[in-house]
């Protein structure tokens, strides 16, 4: 059955244009057989249940054995908990799922169902990443079928299927990767995890337009989204929780790749700064919050004349808006004329940020870059900026001054709202609040 995913509309062939409401391509093809229960899942009319009654272990989480994954995971694989990853192709992946799979199978039988390499390739990484766990279990298979009666075989303490794109169920005639597929799949693989209460991590292409494939479809079926970002030529990744039902979102941790798979980044702010030029125009150290933790990131500024009056604006890491937006409240503030003038910004490391608490850097940059004075090298700073030019409290002020303490800051510009509530100044760095950009650039760019 063809199903119009907008208006429900039910036809028994595809068609380009629903019969329906008129949308294009909302067909999609679907498994009929409405109220029967779904094989795999006996369905019994249970009792809802008073909350204290309602048991739950937290030592029943999994901890993968990278602490930094964990946190992104909200503290571990949560018991019937369903994982995407999702990321480009060759980003790592499936590097990372193997590795995490490796350390997992250390006293529990596990299922790694691989339908993109053959077995000889997962175990040639295994033997590369050090993996030798004999309760580790690899399948190189793509029927869905197959793996869930792998699953049922095993009775595994985890269940990983590298991709969600190349599993296709023997119950739609659509090929692996199509929409339906890739929904039916999850659909049907999340059933199994919640009802063996074992937690399942699939794989999920990116497509071009940067949308894993069956779109958000999957995103909101899943209980956890993570992403895997950074680019084959840079070794830093970033993993991130686009989604978690059991944990913060925004939540971020960086790997290093290496010729020994993933490894943690011990001290990312360091790791982040690590080539950090030093007094030169239009650089500064922003402190954001990714999830529940300070990160202090170099954000660069450059200005140049622009040629045939069109003045251009680009920017890597932050939001282009954003960048047009402060562009103008800084032209009255500082009294600069950007209009001839094109302007980049870059946050260094390819991480994306949307915090407004780098604003204020961003603004300090642009000004540094416009007058080609440097700011001071032992400087952080913080804070959103208003259109009026008012600078705006951001929260999280003592951890962000801590950590930019903790990397050898002296000096932190904050605003003045956050300084006021904050109880306890961490010591060794000196605070400047401020209420007005135009006071920020008086006090730093004379
Ligand atoms: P992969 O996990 O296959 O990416 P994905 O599943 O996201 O498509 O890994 C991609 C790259 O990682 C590959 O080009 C080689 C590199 N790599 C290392 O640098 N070190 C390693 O130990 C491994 C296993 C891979
Ligand atoms: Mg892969």
């Amino acid at each position: 059955m063809f199903v119009c995913q907008s208006c429900g509309t039910q036809s028994p062939k595809w068609m380009g244009r629903c019969s329906g409401c008129g949308e294009w391509n909302t067909l999609v093809e679907e498994v009929s057989g409405g109220e029967e229960p779904r094989p795999g899942l006996p369905r019994k009319a249970g009792r809802a249940t008073p909350l204290p009654e309602v048991s739950f272990d937290e030592g029943a989480r999994l901890f993968t054995g990278m602490a930094e994954v964990d946190r992104v995971l909200g503290g571990g694989l949560f018991p019937g908990g369903v994982t995407l990853l999702g990321g480009d192709p060759g980003v790592g992946k499936s590097t990372l799922l193997l590795q995490l799979f490796g350390h997992l199978a250390r006293g529990r039988t596990l299922l790694y169902a691989s339908g993109e390499e053959s077995l000889a390739q997962v175990a040639a990484r295994a033997g590369r990443l050090g993996i030798e766990s004999s309760t580790l279990n690899l399948y190189a298979e793509t029927s869905l079928e197959a793996i869930l009666g792998e699953v049922e075989r095993l009775a595994p303490a985890a269940l990983a299927v590298d991709s969600i794109q190349t599993a296709g169920t023997s119950a739609l005639s659509a090929t692996p990767g199509s929409l339906s597929q890739v929904r039916e799949c999850s659909a049907r693989l999340i059933e199994v995890a919640k009802g063996r209460g074992m937690p399942v991590v699939m794989v999920g292409h990116i497509t071009k337009d940067g949308m894993i494939a069956g779109p958000k479809a999957l995103e909101h079926m899943v209980d956890t989204v993570l992403y895997l970002e950074g680019d084959k030529y840079r070794h830093l990744k970033v993993l991130r929780a686009q989604k978690n039902r059991f944990g913060a979102t925004s939540e971020l941790a960086l790997l290093d790749m290496t010729g020994e798979g993933l490894k943690e980044v011990e001290n990312p702010s360091a790791a982040l700064l690590a080539d950090r030029p030093l007094h030169v125009p239009g650089s500064i150290i922003g402190v954001a919050v990714q999830g529940t933790r300070p990160l202090l990131f170099e954000i660069q500024a450059l200005t140049s004349p622009s040629a045939f009056g069109l003045a251009k604006r680009m920017s890597l890491g932050l939001d282009r808006n954003r960048v047009q937006l402060l562009t103008a409240v800084l032209e009255r503030a500082a009294r600069m004329t950007m209009g001839d003038r094109d302007l980049f910004v870059n946050v260094v490391g390819g991480v994306e940020l949307d915090e407004p608490a780098l604003d204020l850097p961003l603004c300090m940059a642009v000004a540094s870059a416009y007058r080609g004075e440097a700011l001071p090298s032992e400087l952080a700073a913080f804070g959103e900026v208003g259109l009026a030019g008012e600078i705006r409290g951001v929260g999280s002020a003592r951890a962000r001054a801590v950590e930019a303490a903790a990397l050898g800051f002296t000096r932190c510009l904050l605003p003045a709202s956050d300084h006021k509530r904050l109880e306890n100044p961490p010591r060794g760095i000196t605070l400047h609040p401020v209420t007005r950009l135009d006071e920020a650039l008086a006090l730093l760019l004379p």
